[in-house]
C-alpha cells in the first residue's frame, strides 16, 4: 500500500486493499503504542493543522494525541478561529496553510469544501468530518470489527437510524467496499440517496458484499453480527427538526428488542456522541419537551456487554495515527 502524498477525503476514493492496508497498520500501531515502542520518529518534524467549523471531542483529541505521539506539532483552529468562508475562500486558505503545513485536517459541512481544500493546497488533507462523509471513523469502526471478529467476509452489519447523512453513506460504502452484508434499516424517507446505493451495489458485486434496504427491524436485526446507530440530529441541524425525527426514528431505536434478533456474538457499536441517557443538555431539554430518557438507543445497551462503543473511540486515534502516517511519512 502506497498511499503517501495522498489525500483523504471519502471512502468511495480508496480500494479494498487500501482500506485493509490502513486497518492493518491501525493495529500494528496500536501494538507498538501498548508495548511502548516509541513513535516519535514517524512524523519527526511536520507541522498539522487542525480546521473544526464544527465542534469535537474525538477526532479533535485523536489527531493531536496521534500527531504527538508520533513527533508532529499541531495547531487547532476552532471554529470561530480563523478567517475561512468568512474572509478568506476556502482555495485562498489552501494555499495559505499549504505553505506552512505538511498535512491538513478538515471538519466541516459539504464534501465540496474539504474537496476543494485538497485541490488547492499541495499537501495532504484529511476529512475529519462532513454532512455527507466521515472517512477516518470509518477506519476505526472497521480495526474493532478486526478485532472483535478477525474478518469482514460474511459479517451482516445493520445500520439503524438515519441513514442519508455522512455515518450511514461512509458505512454503505465501506462495508461493500470490504465485503460485508450490509444493512440500513430505517423509514424510506432516510434511506441513503438511490445513486450512491446503486454505485455500493456495484461494488458489492465486484467484492461479495450485499447492500439491503429495509424498514423491517425483525428482518434486519435478524442473525445480525453488528447493529451499529448514530444521533437522529447531526451537527448542524437546526432544531426544528427534532419533531419529525423522534416521531419518525423510534421505531429504529436500537434496543433489547432489536438485539433479540441478533446473533448471541452481536455487537453493538456507535460512533458517539450518544443521547443514552439524560446526563446531557440536550437529552434534558428532549425529556422535559418529549418525556423519553433516550434516543438512538437504550441506557441498557449502551452500557451492555455487546456494547464496544470505548473501544471504537480508542480505536480513532490509533487510525487516524494510521491515516497521517501512512500519507506523511
Ligand atoms: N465520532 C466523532 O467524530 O466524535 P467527535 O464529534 O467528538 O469528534
Ligand atoms: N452524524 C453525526 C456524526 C458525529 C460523529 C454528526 O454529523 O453530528
Amino acid at each position: 500500500m502506497d498511499l503517501k502524498n495522498r489525500h483523504f477525503l471519502k471512502m468511495l476514493d480508496f480500494t479494498t486493499e487500501e482500506i485493509n492496508g490502513l486497518i492493518d497498520l491501525s493495529l500494528r500501531l496500536k501494538d507498538e503504542k501498548k508495548k511502548g515502542i516509541s513513535q516519535k520518529s514517524y512524523l519527526a518534524g511536520k507541522n498539522i493543522a487542525l480546521i473544526f467549523e464544527k465542534t469535537s471531542t474525538r477526532t479533535r483529541c485523536s489527531f493531536e494525541v496521534a500527531a504527538y505521539d508520533m513527533g508532529a506539532e499541531v495547531t487547532y483552529l476552532d471554529p470561530s478561529g480563523s478567517q475561512i468562508g468568512k474572509k478568506e475562500s476556502i482555495a485562498d486558505t489552501a494555499r495559505v496553510l499549504g505553505r506552512m503545513y505538511d498535512g491538513i485536517e478538515y471538519r466541516g459541512f459539504e464534501q465540496t469544501k474539504v474537496e476543494d481544500l485538497a485541490k488547492y493546497a499541495g499537501v495532504p488533507v484529511w476529512n475529519g468530518l462532513t454532512n455527507e462523509s466521515h472517512p477516518t471513523q470509518m477506519i476505526a469502526d472497521m480495526m474493532t470489527i478486526k478485532e472483535k471478529f478477525g474478518k469482514f467476509q460474511g459479517i451482516k452489519f445493520v445500520y439503524m437510524g438515519d441513514a442519508r447523512y455522512n455515518m450511514g453513506n461512509s458505512l454503505m460504502v465501506t462495508c461493500a467496499k470490504l465485503g460485508m452484508d450490509f444493512v440500513a434499516c430505517t423509514c424510506r424517507e432516510y434511506f441513503p440517496e438511490a445513486g450512491l446505493v446503486q454505485t455500493c451495489q456495484d461494488i458489492a458485486k465486484e467484492t461479495g458484499a450485499t447492500v439491503t434496504l429495509t424498514e423491517d427491524v425483525a428482518e434486519a436485526c435478524k442473525d445480525a453480527d453488528v447493529i451499529y446507530t448514530d444521533v437522529w440530529v447531526s451537527m448542524g441541524e437546526p432544531d426544528e427538526v427534532w419533531d419529525k425525527r423522534i416521531k419518525d426514528l423510534s421505531p429504529y431505536q436500537v434496543n433489547a428488542k432489536a438485539f433479540s434478533y441478533a446473533k448471541p456474538s452481536a455487537i453493538f457499536m456507535h460512533c458517539l456522541p450518544a443521547f443514552h441517557d439524560l446526563n446531557t443538555t440536550i437529552g434534558k431539554e428532549i425529556h422535559a419537551k418529549y418525556g423519553i430518557d433516550c434516543m438512538e438507543v437504550t441506557d441498557e445497551i449502551f452500557e451492555g456487554e455487546r456494547s464496544v462503543v470505548f473501544d471504537e473511540a480508542e480505536n480513532r486515534m490509533h487510525s487516524i495515527k494510521a491515516v497521517m502516517y501512512a500519507t506523511l511519512g
